[in-house]
């Protein structure tokens, strides 16, 4: 027993409570294990909400069941089996030696554990202290396979956070195959609850999608190989009442990247189900006797707080017990980077000037990005070879990472390691390294090829590659960029019955390499990538602190992007760079001063070439860099609220909150302007009601409930695309 989790034997009843939320379990007949609450804390459960019976029809019950009244079609529970009369979607679909894909997981026993296990091989959430949180295993077993299933689940004490995972253990005499093994399950008496997504498309990531949800089955997913630009790996459960800042809401975050589903089925009785975890589309797993399987981790959130709410409890988790980088709490370096400045077009002398120029305006990082190594002069050639091309560096790479440390510069450098080119020299060596199946012409995306990470051989070969560039101590910061999809799922290491575990057998060993290199480099700043943001998500955040949000680098069009990923992401994962106008994804022309508020909300730096900016525009960036330095701590720590949504006649803005309140950074923008606008007020949130707040540039001086509840009138805009800048201290 444990303060945060508690069993009620005599009820048979599992409780995981703290001061903001209680989940409640209760074993049932047949040892059935269901689900009876998720939400706002209860002190103490006088047992009121043991699911009713009643016949219904054709919803049948288990053998040997007196007691028509009692369904595994309709009882809401915490693992479901399947075949065995719950015709819902199930949590776990095993095929057994014999054929057979029936299960029927019961109740064996249960063991409590302070603190809060690792998961053996995939990135999770920690804790430092053994007593920030308290650790619940319920095992469930078939008896007909032996298979038993060890759910675990973590309270944490002072968070509205549980994070699930499934450990399946086979203690049978013959082999299993997992056809489906969820993360989590989540059932839900009959509600009027609505669904927020994260679709999108590459450099338009996690718009926001709120709707409704009907009868039937609806799936959240990804079947890229990768987490994708095309569907995030969260969702949102609200009421029609919630709004930002008020209403309950649900988040159900997969700590993973690679293939995932988020489903959900409203059943007949208008009860939800959600089942989330790999994708079972191009999954399959043979598990040998004595064998396990380790699910990913899930993290599930809850607030009353709206979405606001919700999204202050992940930003808190991830940037404090899930992001291991030394440099989560340090300044991040303003980069430059050279890609939108010179794409593959550049050698040593071309790169100089942008180099002599970051220096001249204050920044403090040069990146290289793609086109340094091999004979890489455009997309189609050289993945796979992490040597530097001589022609664009004829004295060596040192000899530039030199000259840019001499400049007070840091240096950063882009690898696709993942990836390999037919044209390459590894290519060449090794053919069988790439997912391709056999007989068959592996399909090209940007004429490139996904290495089998899934092969220990092939992660040794890059490994090496990476850490002769690495151990020169030169680099201080890599960008990790991941640039298809994955097509041809056939490793030639594995015998054709396995060739279902592929795809999250190349997870595991991009994970092991990810480990190995943060851990063996950890001085270096990661930053993840997949064209842009298509593996945002809390797996890669383990590795690295911060990701790219978007190859899309217009700043109209990342006020949507950056307000869809502060859903669940903080904006210290998120970077974001002022680029050249016309912008070169959408054309778009705004300021420089826009360009500057938005990449300053994250991660801040650039992505131009600076030798081609104007008298004024140096001016202007050498304004941004001191403005950056003097806010960035707030915008890396802070709490960072939405206050008013993209595209609405408000227009976007949003806040950054000191963790004391005594300081605010708060961002409005406009996007097109109007004849004859309303007037919109701007209400803060998040501030001290009690405190009076001074507005630094006017010396205005207001209350904190001022300032939320009667708020400020917002600027008219002149001319589109605008941005306003607020910031006030505590007096
Ligand atoms: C996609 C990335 O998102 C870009 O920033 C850039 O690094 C290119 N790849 C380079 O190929």
């Amino acid at each position: 027993m444990n303060d945060l989790i508690e069993f009620d034997e005599t009820q048979g009843l599992f409780h995981l409570h703290n001061q903001q939320i209680s989940y409640l379990m209760a074993i049932e007949d047949f040892g059935l294990l269901s689900h009876l609450y998720f939400g706002p804390a209860v002190a103490q459960y006088h047992g009121q909400r043991r699911y009713p019976r009643r016949d219904r029809g054709f919803s049948g019950n288990l053998p040997g069941a007196e007691d028509r009244r009692f369904s595994p079609d309709t009882l809401p529970q915490e693992f479901s089996s399947s075949g065995a009369g719950d015709y819902r979607i199930p949590a776990a679909e095993i095929y057994q030696a014999n054929g057979s894909k029936a299960t029927d997981f019961v109740y064996q026993g249960y063991q409590i554990l302070a603190g809060k296990p690792q998961l053996a091989g995939l990135p999770a959430t920690f804790v430092q202290d053994q007593a920030e949180a308290a650790t619940l295993v319920i095992t469930l077993v078939d008896s007909a396979s032996q298979v038993a299933l060890d759910l675990s689940y973590t309270i944490y004490r002072q968070r509205p956070i549980i994070t699930r995972a499934v450990l399946v253990r086979n203690q049978g005499q013959t082999p299993v195959r997992l056809n489906k093994i969820a993360s989590v399950q989540l059932d839900f008496p009959a509600t009027d609850l609505e669904v927020i997504s994260l679709p999108g498309a590459h450099v338009r990531e996690r718009q926001v999608q709120r709707e409704k949800i009907g009868y039937g089955v609806k799936s959240f997913a990804s079947r890229r190989g990768a987490t994708s630009h095309q569907m995030s790996n969260f969702i949102s459960l609200v009421t029609p009442a919630t709004t930002e800042n008020q209403g309950a809401a649900y988040g159900i975050e997969l700590v993973y990247s690679g293939n995932h589903a988020l489903e959900l089925e409203q059943d007949q009785l208008g009860q939800l189900r959600l089942v989330a975890g790999i994708n079972q589309a191009d999954f399959s797993w043979q598990l040998a006797p004595l064998e396990q399987f380790q699910t990913p981790e899930v993290i599930l959130a809850y607030s009353d707080q709206g979405l606001n709410g919700l999204s202050q409890a992940y930003h808190h988790l991830l940037k404090e017990r899930l992001v291991r980088s030394p440099w989560q709490n340090r300044p991040r370096p303003i980069l430059v980077n050279n890609w939108e400045a010179t794409y593959f077009d550049f050698d040593e002398a071309k790169l100089r000037p942008i180099v002599d120029q970051a220096a001249e305006l204050g920044l403090e990082m040069f990146v290289l990005d793609d086109g340094w190594f091999g004979h890489r002069d455009n997309d189609r050639s050289s993945l796979g070879d992490w040597v530097v091309d001589q022609r664009k560096f004829p004295q060596g790479l040192t000899h530039f990472t030199n000259y840019v440390h001499q400049k007070g510069l840091k240096f950063g450098l882009w690898f696709e390691p993942e990836m390999i080119s037919r044209d390459s020299a590894l290519y060449h060596a090794h053919p069988d390294y790439l997912l391709a199946a056999p007989d068959r012409q592996p399909a090209p995306s940007r004429d490139q090829f996904v290495l089998d990470l899934g092969r220990a051989e092939v992660r040794e070969n890059i490994y090496q590659q990476m850490a002769a560039i690495l151990a020169t101590g030169q680099i201080d910061y890599v960008k990790w960029d991941m640039n298809r999809h994955f097509a041809d799922l056939f490793s030639d290491a594995l015998p054709a019955d396995r060739q279902g575990e592929v795809s999250h057998r190349y997870m595991l060993g991009l994970y092991a390499l990810l480990e190995r290199l943060t851990q063996n480099f950890p001085q270096i700043l990661w930053e993840g990538c997949s064209g842009g943001g298509g593996r945002f998500d809390a797996g890669m955040a383990y590795y690295m602190p911060q990701i790219w949000t978007s190859d899309n680098t217009d700043s109209v069009a990342r006020l949507a992007i950056q307000w869809g990923t502060s859903l669940v992401y903080p904006p210290s994962l998120m970077t974001a760079h002022v680029s050249a106008v016309p912008n070169h994804q959408t054309g778009r022309t705004t300021s420089m001063a826009l360009r500057g508020d938005v990449a300053m909300s994250g991660m801040f730096g650039y992505e131009l070439d600076l030798t081609k900016l104007t008298p004024a525009e140096k001016q202007a960036v050498k304004v941004q860099i001191a403005t950056d330095q003097q806010y960035r701590a707030l915008v890396q720590q802070g709490d960072f609220y939405r206050l008013s949504a993209p595209e609405t006649p408000a227009g976007c803005a949003w806040s950054f909150v000191a963790a004391d309140r005594s300081e605010m950074l708060a961002f409005a923008f406009s996007e097109l302007s109007q004849a004859q606008p309303a007037f919109q007020l701007i209400k803060f949130v998040g501030l001290d009601p009690q405190r009076q707040y001074q507005d630094q540039a006017t010396r205005q001086v207001y209350g904190g409930d001022e300032l939320m509840n009667l708020g400020l009138y917002r600027p008219v805009a002149s001319g589109d695309f605008q941005s306003w800048r607020y910031h006030f201290r505590a007096l």
